[in-house]
């Protein structure tokens, strides 16, 4: 059953074909307005698979209608108060759909309420499912507040007796009495297994841990990562830059060939699994630096050859935009995941003297509205 309601996808019901040309339109239209042209648009390229691509999911406890019986899953489109139950949704394994329903059924039977974001009381927050993709590992982190007891022990009893088609590694209890409606980790409990999992791509091998960021789809992300690593003319003896670049996946690929590769990322999390990650990969010429690229850039004497760089949907600052191109580097690698910030940037970058040598756009995400942009821009 689908619920054309739900505020995941946008383009349920939508052929896949015209999906792909209303993102590529969406792409162009972002360049024309900030007056970018590009010598070759590449196009834009579907994902590897439209269904259960998804290895992330985080789930909030709520009703759909006030008062009404408990739901566990996604907002409904445009609500912010209205929870749908998505143990259905085809974006994932049905393995994370079997966890929702025992895990809504679990909580329902023990009476335990939800936490209700106006009045701030109740115990139930979030569910946060994480999957291998490769391994077949998943990882459950419930996600509740301290006000009431939470039976955890039993809730991994329960989990463990549940039939599933992958291997859970992990079970998880972060407790979170933040006011902000956000997962904010005051306390995380291992219920059972361990407090991570992990991934292989690129031929690489990642440990990710329960909060850090890691591409969501991961058959695409490694094809956007290994078309991004093929478009720099040579590797091979040059220092490559690699900013935003969160667990260091494009860092470590791009370390298999490059003569040394550093990475840049705010979250300091995320640089620890990058570098526990370079280490296990056995990749000592990568080099991985927490904190602002902004100010981190001043702080670097070594200059780099290529820079490749993946900003958050916000895209890069201008202040930190201004000292990227101040390098003055012959090919900079953008990846984007909001092609109304990567066009913007762009129209900077032109102004530094370098030209968009080509634009390609990736559907790493089917049905919903985000489109990932992959650009080499060049400077002669
Ligand atoms: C789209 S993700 C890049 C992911 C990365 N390529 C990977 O594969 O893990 C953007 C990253 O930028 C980081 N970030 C956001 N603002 C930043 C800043 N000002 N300086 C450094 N990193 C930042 C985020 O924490 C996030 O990990």
């Amino acid at each position: 059953m689908h619920r054309v309601d739900c505020g995941g996808c946008i383009y349920q019901g939508v052929p896949y074909k015209e999906q792909l040309q209303l993102k590529a339109k969406d792409v162009l239209r972002h360049f024309k307005d900030n007056l970018v042209s590009f010598d070759d648009f590449l196009g834009i390229e579907g994902s590897p698979e439209l269904y259960a691509y998804r290895n992330k999911m985080e789930y909030t406890f709520g009703d759909e209608v006030k008062g009404g019986p408990m739901t566990l899953g996604l907002h409904k489109q445009g609500r912010f108060m209205s929870i749908l139950t998505t143990d259905q949704c085809q974006l994932v394994v049905q393995d994370f759909n079997r966890i929702i329903k025992a895990t809504l059924d679990f909580c329902l039977e023990k009476g335990y309420p939800f936490y209700h974001k106006r009045s701030r009381k109740g115990l139930l927050r979030n569910l946060i499912l994480r999957k291998g993709r490769r391994t077949g590992e998943i990882l459950v982190n419930i996600v509740t507040s301290t006000q009431l007891y939470f039976d955890g022990p039993a809730y991994a009893d329960m989990l463990n007796d549940l039939e599933l088609e992958d291997q859970l590694v992990g079970i998880l209890h972060t407790e979170n009495d933040n006011l902000a409606d956000a997962v904010v980790c005051d306390k995380l409990n291992i219920l059972s297994g361990r407090d991570y999992y992990y991934e292989e791509l690129m031929g690489l091998k990642f440990r990710v841990s329960a909060f850090s960021f890691f591409q969501t789809n991961v058959l695409a992300a490694e094809r956007l990562y290994t078309e991004s690593l093929s478009l720099i003319s040579d590797l091979a003896g040059k220092t490559v830059f690699d900013l935003y670049s969160g667990t260091g996946t494009i860092a470590q690929a791009a370390a298999l060939q490059a003569k040394k590769v550093i990475g840049i990322e705010l979250v300091g999390e995320a640089v620890e699994a990058a570098r526990s990650n370079a280490n296990m990969n056995g990749l000592p010429n990568c080099n991985f630096i927490a904190g602002d690229v902004k100010i981190i850039l001043d702080q670097i004497e070594e200059k780099p050859d290529v820079i490749i760089m993946d900003p958050p949907r916000s895209g890069v600052q201008p202040k930190a935009l201004e000292k990227i191109l101040n390098y003055g580097v012959k090919q900079i690698i953008y990846v984007s995941c909001n092609p109304k910030s990567l066009a913007q940037n762009l129209a900077t970058a032109m102004l530094f003297g370098y030209r968009v040598k080509t634009l390609k756009a990736y559907d790493n995400f089917p049905f919903t509205s985000h489109t990932e942009c992959v650009v080499m821009i060049s400077r002669d």
